[in-house]
């Protein structure tokens, strides 16, 4: 394995030691082990000669900016935060490479600045609202999220004040798209595509839409000896009725996912008929439409299940992603650099929600895919191969050697006249 690909893998080791639980890799948005990791990609980012900050959401900033270079920077970058019980490579895979690319581009002195950012929030665990420190990079942050709440009832403003953070100074974090060429994320594809194909890595023509949804059923919690079923109000009788629902339209549906990952169950116990449920829906497709409609379907579905046990329903939108493009001529840069390398030109839609979805309202974007061997990822045995991290790094040589040239080819250092 050549050096670069070894340290890469080594900066996702020692991260995944910085987590919540002893035994697994949790790390949630704002809590004590994110501390550590600013720490250790602070001190990797200025061994390489970057400017550091971190903003008011918690995303860690680096800049490294050559001597002569155009104006506008490349923009990298992926999430330090991860789902319970993660894998080491979700998010972090790509801000590791994101310096890696940086070491590439020291190398072969190109003439453009470049930023990471280490997102602080991607996955939507703490909050339930997913995508807060890209939305404050992109512009996007809504500042009523600061009153949002997590389970402990702490606030979002009040999260960033304990990590040491000023939550007031939140506008600062956005960028300003006319100083920034693009935003290239790199990632792990987490699903089986790539195996399935043999293939290392792929371009991303665009990302799917998606919906994450909160359903609450209030029935009436009530002795499970006394009372007849014909006079009880099961929450839970109509949460799973539903649930079941969610799964065979998802089945009867092409493309469609749709996932009930969590329910609270109160009082939850034995002989207590169940007075509430609070169940979570994702529910994700490419074309919006179809995403749209399949909810409408869902929600009426739950209604009824409700309504037939005479059980309260309300609904809490957190989320109403629509599907995302990538931009076509920067996703073009990639295929070519990949072809340049000798790999096949592989581009795919991806499942999974990325920081590039929030990221594409503010600077055409686009990302690199690397196998996930099984396709098994938000789990602990999620994986790289050494061999697909050498490919991104050969693939991100040819890239930036290709936005070097573009860019002195069109014998200016005025950026606002380059790549437009
Ligand atoms: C992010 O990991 C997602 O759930 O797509
Ligand atoms: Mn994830
Ligand atoms: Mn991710």
């Amino acid at each position: 394995m050549n050096e670069l690909a070894n340290r890469v893998l080594a900066d996702c080791q020692v991260i995944a030691g910085m987590t919540e639980e002893p035994s697994r890799i949790t790390r949630r948005f704002l809590t004590t082990p994110v501390h550590a990791v600013h720490a250790y990609l602070r001190a990797r980012m200025e061994a390489l000669g970057m400017q550091v900050r971190v903003d008011a959401l918690g995303n860690l900033r680096g800049r490294w900016q050559p001597a002569k270079a155009t104006e506008k920077a490349l923009l990298l970058g992926s999430h330090i935060d991860t789902v319970p019980d993660a894998g080491a490579y979700d998010g972090v895979l790509g801000v590791a490479l994101a310096l890696a690319w940086i070491e590439l581009a020291q190398d072969l002195s190109v003439n453009f600045p470049m930023e990471v950012v280490a997102f602080s929030e991607e996955e939507g665990v703490r909050f339930s609202v997913p995508f807060l420190g890209s939305r404050a990079v992109a512009g996007s942050f809504d500042p009523a999220l600061l009153e949002r709440k997590d389970e402990s009832g702490k606030t979002l403003a009040s999260a960033i004040r304990s990590f040491g953070l000023a939550p007031e100074l939140w506008p600062e974090a956005a960028i300003e798209p006319a100083k920034y060429m693009a935003f290239v994320e790199i990632h792990m594809e987490q699903g089986p595509v790539l195996e399935a194909e043999d293939l290392p890595l792929s371009a991303v023509s665009a990302i799917v839409g998606q919906g994450r949804l909160t359903l609450c059923f209030t029935g009436q919690a009530n002795h499970a000896g006394t009372t007849p079923m014909a006079l009880r109000h099961d929450a839970l009788g109509a949460a799973a009725e539903w649930i079941v629902q969610v799964e065979s339209l998802a089945q009867r549906t092409e493309a469609l996912v749709a996932t009930v990952g969590r329910i609270l169950v109160d009082p939850n116990a034995g002989n207590v008929v169940p007075g509430s449920v609070t169940a979570s829906l994702d529910l994700r497709h490419a074309d919006d439409s179809v995403r749209g409609a399949c909810l409408k379907t869902l929600l009426d579905s739950a209604a009824h299940a409700a309504a037939l046990r005479k059980v309260q329903l309300q609904v809490e939108v957190q989320m109403d992603q629509p599907a995302v493009a990538m931009d076509s001529a920067w996703t073009a840069r990639i295929v070519a650099a990949m072809e340049a390398t000798g790999f096949p030109a592989r581009t795919m839609t991806s499942g999974a929600g990325h920081d590039a979805m929030i990221l594409a309202q503010a600077l055409p974007t686009t990302m690199l895919f690397l196998r996930t061997p099984s396709g098994i990822s938000h789990h602990p045995t999620e994986t790289v191969r050494a061999q697909d991290v050498e490919a991104a790094l050969a693939v991100g040589r040819a890239f930036l050697l290709g936005l070097h040239g573009e860019i002195q080819r069109q014998g200016s250092l005025d950026s606002r006249r380059l790549l437009a």
